[in-house]
């Protein structure tokens, strides 16, 4: 059965903490696409197709066609960053685009400008911005963004709105007590509870304003309880963490393949160099450590070591992250895997990724904006395990282990959709070859 999906009439806000390297080049990306000058290259939402029901059916339909996303031509942007610079101005710093492109979109950046934004330096060592708010709780902060959104939703004209975080890695936490009911939390945001980092406060601003929330790096932000309580209570959609870009994007898609043939693995060691403000801050071995566990996770749940043991058990994995300001944003990686076949004969994979990690990330930020808003209009709310395939880190329902694969994580993508649509599921069995016998 279709499921009723509210109409997507009016525009979409889609507002973003940190206007940086990320955020900058999906703004300009949607602008000049707005403008009919370049193509939204690796979006699922603009560029993907979705086979409906059996293959001698051809139905293919653009994933765009097939469900109610809001056009490109009715998004609004707005961000906040704790450097006042505005988009054409963070976007010339950042040097992912050309800078002749950023020239031709230079007014409608210009008009993009970041609110102050909630800081504690204590969260991420290597920045210093001066563009910040300050109160004297976390919940005047709080407060204090709640008024930004529907200011901005005014003053906009905007009937709905989305927030995904793109601002800085913040060190690694672990969630403690304070984060374990909303309660707690909210007694924690008035006593200025030093655990609530300023991507929390950002979350928890967003579901009280009735905002579907989505984290784009790998520091909690929403992944504890008490934010899923207050998504459920305010039937909002959420997810994270980490959109799946570079190393780790190539990651997913080596290791089911290796799996599904069942090949052994031994060692895995990444190491890559980046130069972008995001690297400086990973130079920090506390924000490192919130990346790596992130990145760590993806091999074991893909691999799943416990029941393939003679293949997996003993696989070494290391990964490393290196600030090279010479790079800028594009980074450079390099894989090598330890692999064994027939026999246990070894083998060696080398993989050398020369990537734009903002070009990969910044479809994927348009993308969580545009499913989040679709999934908020069809009613869905709490944790949607169903985009995944966007993160590298996917927060999971409590007590379940994060889909990593990334193959699996599209079957669930498509099939959410078709189920929405009312459209049977597919599940790829031949069930012709028994209609002959
Ligand atoms: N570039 C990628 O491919 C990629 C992939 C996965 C995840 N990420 C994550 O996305 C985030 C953004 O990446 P980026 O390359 O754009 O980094 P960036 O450093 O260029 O931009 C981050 C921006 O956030 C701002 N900021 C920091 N703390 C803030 C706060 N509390 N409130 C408001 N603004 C704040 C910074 O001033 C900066 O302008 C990072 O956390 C990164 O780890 C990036």
């Amino acid at each position: 059965m279709k499921t009723k999906i509210e109409k997507c009439e009016g525009k979409l806000g889609i507002l973003l903490p940190g206007l940086g390297a990320v955020a900058t080049t999906l703004i300009a990306g949607v602008f000049a696409v707005r403008k009919g000058i370049a193509l939204p290259i690796g979006s699922y939402t603009q560029m993907g197709s979705i086979r409906l029901g059996k293959r001698t059916e051809n139905r293919n339909p653009k994933i765009k066609d097939f469900v109610p996303l809001a056009n490109l031509k009715d998004i609004e942007f707005g961000a906040w960053d704790i450097f006042p610079d505005n988009a054409y101005e963070s976007a010339s710093k950042a040097g992912v685009l050309d800078q002749q492109q950023l020239d031709v979109l230079k007014s409608e950046l210009s008009g993009v400008k970041p609110m102050k934004g909630v800081f504690d330096q204590h969260f991420v060592h290597n920045l210093d911005g001066h563009h910040v708010k300050s109160a004297p709780t976390k919940m005047d902060l709080a407060k204090a963004l709640m008024k930004d959104i529907e200011q901005f939703k005014e003053e906009h004209h905007c009937s709905r709105l989305v927030m995904v975080w793109c601002a800085s890695t913040e060190i690694y936490l672990q969630a403690g007590p304070v984060h374990q009911t909303l309660d707690a939390f909210e007694e924690g945001l008035r006593n200025n509870d030093p655990n609530i980092a300023p991507s929390m406060i950002y979350a928890y601003a967003a579901l009280k304003s009735g905002i579907p929330y989505a984290n784009g790096a790998p520091n909690l932000s929403c992944d504890f309880p008490a934010m899923v309580e207050l998504a459920r209570k305010m039937k909002n959609p959420i997810g994270g963490k980490d959109f799946k870009t570079g190393q780790t994007l190539m990651k997913t898609i080596i290791a089911p393949g290796l799996k599904a043939r069942n090949l052994g693995i031994n060692g895995w060691f990444s190491t890559n160099i980046l130069g972008n403000r995001d690297g400086e801050v990973l130079d920090d071995p506390e924000s490192f450590k919130t990346k790596e566990v992130s990145k760590l996770g993806s091999l074991d749940n893909i691999l799943e070591p416990k029941l393939n043991p003679d293949l997996y058990h003993d696989l070494y994995h290391k990964i490393r992250i290196n600030y090279y300001p010479p790079r800028g944003d594009n980074n450079e990686s390099w894989d090598n895997i330890d692999i064994f076949g027939w026999l246990g004969y070894k083998m060696q994979i080398k993989i050398n990724f020369l990537c734009r990690d903002s070009i990969l990330a910044a479809p994927i930020v348009l993308d969580l904006a545009l499913l989040l808003d679709l999934a908020k209009r069809s009613g869905m709310y709490g944790i949607q395990e169903w985009l995944s395939f966007f993160f590298k880190s996917p927060q999971s329902l409590p007590d379940l282990p994060p889909q990593h694969d990334l193959f699996r994580q599209l079957m669930k993508l498509e099939n959410t959709l078709r189920h929405l649509q009312g459209e049977n599921l597919i599940t790829h069995l031949g069930l012709d070859y028994y209609e002959e016998l």
